[in-house]
């Protein structure tokens, strides 16, 4: 099985190359930070069929469509790169508010484009989105990074209409807080959450199960759908006494 994903120099995508390296496996690690791609190449390598790097940042888009185009199909591609831009109060710039978008929504578009008439044409395909819990909640200090998310859940949602019937598998994965760079730039308490293996062992059990929308730690879940059956005014008393 050959598996593309992205981001997979740290955090949750590194794990995942980790837990599906074995011989029948044909890796594909794809970020911007070449030296970590090549350990983790060196580190996988002796267990897998096969290990490669691409070196990209995936806002470049015409590069980026090269890089995959030169991949050519792959069984399954995990689409986890993603950035956030930490839990602050501030005024984000439409820089940032634009490079999170471009990283976290269009890119994988930028992939799919490329990739979705190799999956029509060979009939199967899985897509698995890596969106957040944090998609279903948007907190004052996160509404960037949250409003990405919950695009990635509509545009996915719509992929996976779309191309059931021709055999292309969608899934969407919202994990909660899960050990990685991302969260270690949090300077607060985080509810229920995982190891960086604890995380990504459920990811790659949805994955195997196929299960179509999958959201987990299940507590963190309930809450988080709880509050959002509540009236308005009161979650805005939640929020301010959150925040
Ligand atoms: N950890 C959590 O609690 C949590 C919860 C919910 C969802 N998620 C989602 O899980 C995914 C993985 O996050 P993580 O927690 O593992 O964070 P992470 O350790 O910071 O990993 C992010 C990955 O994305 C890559 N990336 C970022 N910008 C990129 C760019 N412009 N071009 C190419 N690659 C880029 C990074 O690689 P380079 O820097 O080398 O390019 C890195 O491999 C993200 O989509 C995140 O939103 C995480």
């Amino acid at each position: 099985m050959k598996i593309l994903i992205t981001g997979a120099s740290s955090g949750l995508g590194a794990e995942l190359a980790r837990q599906y390296a074995s011989d029948e496996t044909e890796l594909v690690l794809l970020a911007r930070r070449e030296n970590r791609l090549i350990d983790l190449k060196n580190e996988l390598q002796t267990r897998c069929k096969s290990v490669e790097v691409v070196a990209v940042d995936v806002t470049d888009f015409p590069l980026l469509q090269e890089k995959i185009r030169n991949i050519g199909v792959v069984d399954m591609v995990i689409l986890n790169a993603g950035v956030s831009l930490g839990h602050s109060n501030n005024i984000p710039t439409i820089a940032e508010f634009k490079n999170l978008y471009d990283v976290n929504v269009l890119s994988n578009h930028a992939i799919l484009e490329v990739l979705l008439p190799l999956f029509l044409e060979q009939k199967s395909g899985k897509i698995v989105f890596v969106s957040s819990l944090a998609s279903l909640f948007s907190m004052p200090s996160s509404k960037v990074y949250s409003s990405s998310k919950r695009a990635l859940n509509a545009y996915a949602e719509g992929v996976r209409y779309k191309y059931k019937k021709h055999g292309v598998k969608v899934l969407t994965i919202l994990p909660g807080f899960i050990k990685s760079e991302l969260t270690d730039k949090n300077d607060f308490e985080m509810p229920f959450i995982l190891s960086t293996q604890e995380g990504v062992k459920k990811i790659k059990n949805a994955i195997e199960k196929e299960k179509e929308f999958y959201a987990f730690p299940l507590r963190f879940y309930l809450i988080i759908s709880s509050l959002n059956l509540l009236p308005a005014f009161l979650r805005q008393r939640i929020v301010n006494f959150i925040n």
